[in-house]
């Protein structure tokens, strides 16, 4: 079996590709190296991928409509795991249009790429808890309205939904979105907070802590969010289109956290108190019930856990 993923180079893109080779499955890669975030990270990664024999990549950008379909034709695949994405909440407040291009006009290659091929693929794709903007029911739930994002890059993952929704209604594919919520782990995004906070905590630089301290994220260890999207993607009996929340089911106080990373680091941290930030939402919580009753997903790592792994491949990582 082939599964193509597309941002292979990326954080659970390379968690992801690591997980299916292991499990005997032939890998291709696609991923443009966008400058993001530093690229040698992308580099590091996918030279650890390269070491295996039936891993292969091309640096290639979604957007690349030709040579996505060069891409298919040669691989074809059994299934697609579509990664690939601009990520970012607060990046998408100043750089709107690199979530239209890849987001969408990326993702509808992907969509198109899909319908065409010869042997239709099986697509499961990353969705996002940003989608559920700044709903006050908790845990969050998949039949949740989610019709009033916060964030441009949560209506791209939003219409990343829709969109999928009517080519399997249209074409018959099998289409299956994932909404990730606050994935973290070793060979982890420099963007994201708990990275910033390793980083200033280290330098001794205060933490900026935004609304006060007073946030709660689902905070998810990438090997449970792989776990999931391994058994939704080895599962023969999902329906042609669905959405399934991937999450660790705990809400953790945002102070808890950064108590956590600060003891497995060893440092005392200064805070530095600051607003809500534009884009943000104030908690993620996950239902999982239903994850688990199609797949019998059960996440394993809490934060005391998972934030130690984190810490460890930080400081080796990072120096
Ligand atoms: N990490 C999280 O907490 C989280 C939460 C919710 C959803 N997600 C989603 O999960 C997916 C993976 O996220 P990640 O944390 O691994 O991010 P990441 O940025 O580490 O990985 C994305 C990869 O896609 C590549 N890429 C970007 N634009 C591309 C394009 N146009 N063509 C080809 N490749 C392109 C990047 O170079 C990168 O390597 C994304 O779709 C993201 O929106 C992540």
């Amino acid at each position: 079996m082939k599964i193509l993923i597309t941002g292979s180079a990326g954080f659970i893109g390379f968690h992801a590709a690591k997980e299916f080779l292991r499990r005997g499955w032939d890998v291709a890669g696609v991923d443009n190296y966008c400058d993001y975030y530093d690229v040698k990270l992308k580099r590091d990664r996918s030279a650890i991928l390269r070491k295996d024999a039936r891993y292969f990549e091309r640096e290639l950008d979604i957007c690349d409509l030709d040579g996505l379909r060069a891409a298919f034709a040669e691989e074809k695949p059994d299934v697609v795991l579509n990664l690939a994405a601009q990520p970012g909440v607060r990046y998408s407040i100043d750089h709107p249009f690199v979530y239209q291009k890849t987001n969408l006009e990326g993702f509808l290659n992907i969509l198109e790429c899909c319908r065409h091929a010869q042997k239709r693929p099986k697509l499961v794709f990353a969705s996002s808890s940003s989608v559920y903007g700044g709903n006050k029911k908790m845990p969050f739930e998949e039949s949740d309205q989610v019709d009033s994002p916060v964030s441009l890059y949560a209506a791209t993952k939003k219409a990343n939904e829709l969109m999928a929704h009517v080519y399997s209604h249209l074409y018959g594919m099998q289409t299956i979105g994932l909404r990730f919520f606050t994935v973290y782990g070793a060979w982890y995004r420099p963007d994201m907070a708990l990275s910033l906070f390793a980083d200033a905590m280290l330098h001794g630089r205060p933490l900026k802590v935004f609304n006060h301290g007073e946030m709660r994220r689902d905070f998810t260890f990438v090997d449970d969010i792989v776990d999931g999207i391994v058994r939704v993607v080895e599962c023969g009996s999902l329906p042609a289109y669905d959405i399934y929340n991937i999450g660790n089911h705990r809400s953790e106080r945002l102070m808890d956290v950064i108590e956590t990373l600060a003891v497995a680091l060893g440092v005392e941290p200064k805070l530095e108190m600051l607003p809500m930030q534009p884009g943000d939402v104030l908690a993620t919580y996950a239902s999982i019930d239903k994850l688990r009753a199609a797949v019998g997903y059960e996440p394993k790592t809490t934060i005391r856990e998972g934030i130690p792994v984190f810490a460890e491949w930080y400081r080796a990582y990072h120096g």
